[in-house]
């Protein structure tokens, strides 16, 4: 099959309350950066702090910067160190405290220049650093490009549980500059790949065999396969957070493989990578579906080749008990009862609140047992 791989892929807007809310830039280069964002914000006269952190700083800093200096009347920067463990209270104080010290108003902006770890904690201070503020999205890794940028979720995590403090606040722009995943190492890229391949699983079986189609493609980085590959995942994100934008339904669908998954990475203390973990819940999510008769071992098979595919790691260190006590902290309960996301096919998801703590013991003894 074919995905309009020549047709523009170049923008998406997504609606809030039937109405145009922001646009997603699909781009290859920051050429059309300040363009994009005096469309969305009226940058004359405002201050910009750039948020990003200790890696992607490294890359693309000083060229956003200098594309934005001579816009608005001041830039500046605050990094934080990379990684999951930054993502807490105490760095947004501090970011609290860098937009005071630089007399950051009302209608100055955030930029979050980094993944997801950076997107979602720039988003919780703009969306309580003077009881709101507006900011731009700048993805640059494969997870935050197709997933966490869009559709306004925003927050930290607080002690070990994770992304438990939040808030809803939509940016005025997600600029993504494909390019970007360049600089990734192919671990980090590879493991974007869990989200993308969720999005065929949930609801587009399509994509998900031109996923598995044009597996070279993607992993060599072809930039015209991957903006179609990126800009179809967002379309997907689109539709979902356009209908149920704070997850009272269709939402919690983007959850399939992140009961088990985020237990699993909790437990692994993020020594791996969220996509993965995702990856592997979402092999288990297959395996409750098809024990429960929803679907048979074809589809798990199809789901697991197409997460191998793209180099998922096997996850078996974890303790069954463990992972499945953690389950019971994850934020996505609803009356002490756990949202599981299941399949009836391919591109046909629903949410269940029957999976029981044995159904989950099973699928985990079973495959810590294939794979150990
Ligand atoms: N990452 C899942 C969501 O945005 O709802």
């Amino acid at each position: 099959m074919t995905l309009d791989v020549t047709m523009d892929n170049s923008l998406l807007t997504v609606n809030y309350d039937s109405k145009p809310c922001y646009d997603i830039a699909f781009e290859n280069n920051f050429d059309n950066l300040l363009n994009m964002m005096s469309k969305a914000i009226d940058l004359d006269g405002i201050k910009v702090c750039i948020v990003s952190d200790s890696n992607v700083s490294n890359y693309y800093l000083d060229e956003v910067k200098s594309i934005l200096s001579p816009a608005v009347s001041l830039v500046t920067d605050f990094v934080f160190n990379a990684g999951e463990a930054s993502k807490n209270l105490d760095i947004v104080r501090s970011l609290y405290t860098h937009l005071i010290e630089n007399n950051f108003e009302r209608r100055d902006i955030l930029v979050a220049l980094g993944g997801g770890v950076v997107g979602d904690l720039t988003g919780y201070a703009a969306a309580t650093y003077l009881r709101g503020v507006n900011f731009v999205q700048i993805p640059t890794s494969l997870l935050s490009q197709v997933d966490s940028s869009i559709g306004g979720k925003t927050g930290v995590d607080f002690d070990s549980y994770k992304n438990m403090v939040g808030a809803f606040h939509m940016p005025k722009l997600v600029y993504i500059n494909i390019s970007t995943l360049k600089s990734l190492k192919k671990r980090e890229y590879l493991s974007g790949m869990g989200e993308i391949v969720k999005y065929g699983i949930i609801r587009d079986s399509v994509f998900f065999d031109w996923v598995v189609e044009h597996a070279d493609k993607i992993k060599s980085l072809d930039i015209d396969t991957v903006k179609a590959m990126v800009y179809r995942s967002c379309d997907n994100k689109r539709e979902v957070v356009e209908e149920d934008p704070k997850e009272h339904g269709i939402r919690a669908y983007l959850n399939y493989g992140h009961t088990l998954g985020h237990a699993i990475e909790k437990l692994s203390n993020f020594s791996y990578l969220h996509g993965e973990c995702v990856a592997i819940g979402g092999i288990l999510a297959a395996e409750i579906s098809k024990d429960l008769g929803l679907i048979d071992e074809d589809c798990v098979n199809k789901i697991k080749e197409a997460y191998y595919l793209f180099d998922c790691p096997d996850i078996t260190e974890y303790d069954v008990s463990k992972v499945v006590k953690t389950t019971k902290s994850d934020k996505k309960m609803s009356a002490g009862k756990i949202k599981f996301i299941l399949i009836k096919s391919i591109g046909d998801a629903f949410i269940s609140r029957d999976v029981s703590d044995e159904e989950m013991t099973k699928v985990l003894e079973e495959y810590k047992n294939a794979k150990g």
